[in-house]
């Protein structure tokens, strides 16, 4: 089973991912993930994407479109039961350059109400080892994660500004996508905005239950 996970910065995304990938055995392939390993170890890939992902724009398609298509051809791709995209594609040349190197089943939408979002990323703390995410009014000033005692650290495009263009990218080149998979009849639509994850997830495995079999 090949999904997508679709839905604006915060609508949570990468914490759906993480559940789900676990319960079906799919590779996590988050592209916001993959910028941001690729600039904390200074490569060429890394250099190009910082002033993107800084600014909270997007990384450009031609570069975005390579590796995502490279990713796809590792062996845990290729061996396993398919695989979660979180974060791709996010405009509709990145969905139609997708069409053309990879089958998709099913893409699970997260509607938020965005007068959330800024609260939720502003206050998220995400774990530098294993990519746990937390909100800072639960941690109980907490400043390691619980899974596995990584520290936490605050993203550097969960400022106010930051976000605000985040989501202003989204409005306008990524939101059209819910459109085009409506069209291709694999959407599958889920509200984010007053459940907890846990419940959110059990909303979402329900639907996904189904359709696998
Ligand atoms: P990316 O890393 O994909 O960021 P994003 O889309 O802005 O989304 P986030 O990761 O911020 O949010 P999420 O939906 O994963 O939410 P989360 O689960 O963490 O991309 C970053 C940047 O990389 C982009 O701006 C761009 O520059 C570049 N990039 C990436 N992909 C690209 C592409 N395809 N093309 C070009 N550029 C690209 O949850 C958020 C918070 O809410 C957490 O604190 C969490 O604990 C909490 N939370 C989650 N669910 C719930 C719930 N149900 N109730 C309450 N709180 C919740
Ligand atoms: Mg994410």
């Amino acid at each position: 089973m090949n999904l997508i996970l679709l839905g604006a910065p915060g609508a949570g995304k990468g914490t759906q991912a993480t559940k789900i990938a676990a319960r079906y055995g799919l590779v996590h392939i988050s592209t916001g993930d993959i910028f941001r390993a690729n600039i904390k170890n200074g490569t060429e890939i890394g250099k190009l994407a910082k002033s993107y992902t800084d600014a909270g724009e997007l990384v450009p398609d031609s570069v975005t479109c390579e590796i995502v298509k490279d990713r796809l051809t590792w062996d845990d791709v290729k061996n396993g039961n398919g695989y979660l995209l979180d974060g791709f594609p996010r405009n509709l040349f990145q969905a139609e350059a997708l069409d053309t190197f990879a089958h998709i089943d099913g893409v699970v939408n997260i509607n938020i109400d965005q007068a959330l979002l800024l609260d939720r990323l502003c206050g998220r703390r995400v774990c530098k080892e294993c990519g746990e995410s937390y909100h800072v009014s639960t941690l109980n000033g907490a400043t390691t994660c619980a899974r596995c005692g990584g520290e936490l650290y605050r993203r550097k495009d969960d400022n106010p500004e930051t976000v605000q263009s985040r989501l202003a990218v989204y409005n306008e080149q990524t939101a059209p996508l819910i459109d085009y998979y409506t069209k291709k009849g694999i959407i599958l639509n889920f509200t984010g905005s007053e459940a907890p994850a846990e419940v959110l997830f059990e909303e979402i495995g329900k639907v996904l239950d189904t359709f696998v079999k």
